[in-house]
């Protein structure tokens, strides 16, 4: 995909101007990724946002390598079923790869409410029988449990993986915090959730009112990192497991050397839940 106004390739039919014009955060990320499915006011942002925050495609690169790993570690904890919110664009190391390479029938549930990242991962999934995406608002789980293709696909008698990559940092409290504890109280037990998240109190913060007003353009009102206590509350009553809540690039080694982060600004755990 080179310039991107030819939406419909993406199997969407008639393009909605919109979606070329109006940055969204999933293509901004693809952008950062140096994925091609993205369009110009989204590498305008992305350039915008690496201005700001001059690590933000590293950080993008590492947190992309801790869900490959929080993948792989529910596959060896027999975890067979994952529901990916917040999924993204497709781009290298999608979970449906990771996990059907190594459990043939293991099923995957993408959710993400950019309805280009759903298309495209649509497009993919076509002949795929365990593995689906589905566009919707993490705001409203219930809809997402109701929604035919999840039910269909994830068995509530066993443990599911629910991921929830770098996303929570776009939703804001009143909404993000009902909507996890909905989520997590839907999993049968044996299941996991695995977190990324923005965290603040670090070099990145002095560009937060930046990053937000980037942000408020796009398909998401916020992008606010919070504090770690903060961040450990979505993980309500699972146990977490070792070595707990650490830097995104130090799961599940845990912290290394001297513990300097770098540039480093994004932090993630993975919770069990008995
Ligand atoms: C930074 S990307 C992360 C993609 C992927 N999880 C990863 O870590 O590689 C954040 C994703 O969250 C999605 N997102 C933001 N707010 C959302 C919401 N309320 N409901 C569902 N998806 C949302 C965006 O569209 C975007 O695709």
């Amino acid at each position: 995909m080179t310039d991107h106004s030819g939406v419909g390739f993406l199997g969407m039919g008639n393009a909605d101007a919109d979606y070329s014009s109006r940055p969204s955060s999933a293509r901004i990320y693809d952008a950062l990724l140096g994925g091609n499915h993205n369009f110009a006011a989204d590498r305008e942002a992305a350039k915008r946002l690496l201005a700001m925050i001059p690590a933000a495609g590293e950080m993008a690169r590492a947190n992309r390598a801790f869900l490959n790993r929080a993948v792989q570690f529910m596959l060896d904890a027999g975890v067979r079923q994952f529901l990916d919110i917040g999924s993204g664009i497709p781009t290298v190391g999608n979970v449906h790869e990771i996990a059907q390479r190594r459990v043939e029938d293991a099923r995957v549930v993408y959710i993400d409410i950019d309805p280009v990242a759903v298309a495209h991962a649509g497009e993919i999934l076509r002949d795929n029988r365990f593995a689906t995406a589905v566009q919707a608002d993490m705001r409203f789980p219930e809809a997402i449990l109701a929604h035919a293709g999840v039910r269909r696909l994830l068995d509530q008698q066993e443990p599911i993986g629910l991921l929830l990559v770098a996303m929570l940092h776009f939703v804001p409290d009143d909404d993000a915090y009902p909507a996890v504890e909905r989520l997590l109280a839907s999993l049968p037990p044996g299941s996991y959730v695995a977190i990324s998240h923005g965290v603040s109190e670090t070099a990145a913060d002095a560009a937060g009112d930046g990053v937000a007003d980037l942000y408020r353009r796009t398909d998401v009102s916020t992008a606010t990192g919070r504090t770690r206590s903060q961040i450990k509350r979505f993980f309500g009553d699972t146990e977490l497991v070792p070595p707990g809540l650490v830097w995104v690039h130090e799961w599940p080694a845990g912290p290394q050397g001297d513990g300097d982060p770098g540039d480093m600004a994004v932090v993630a755990a993975i919770g069990r839940k008995s």
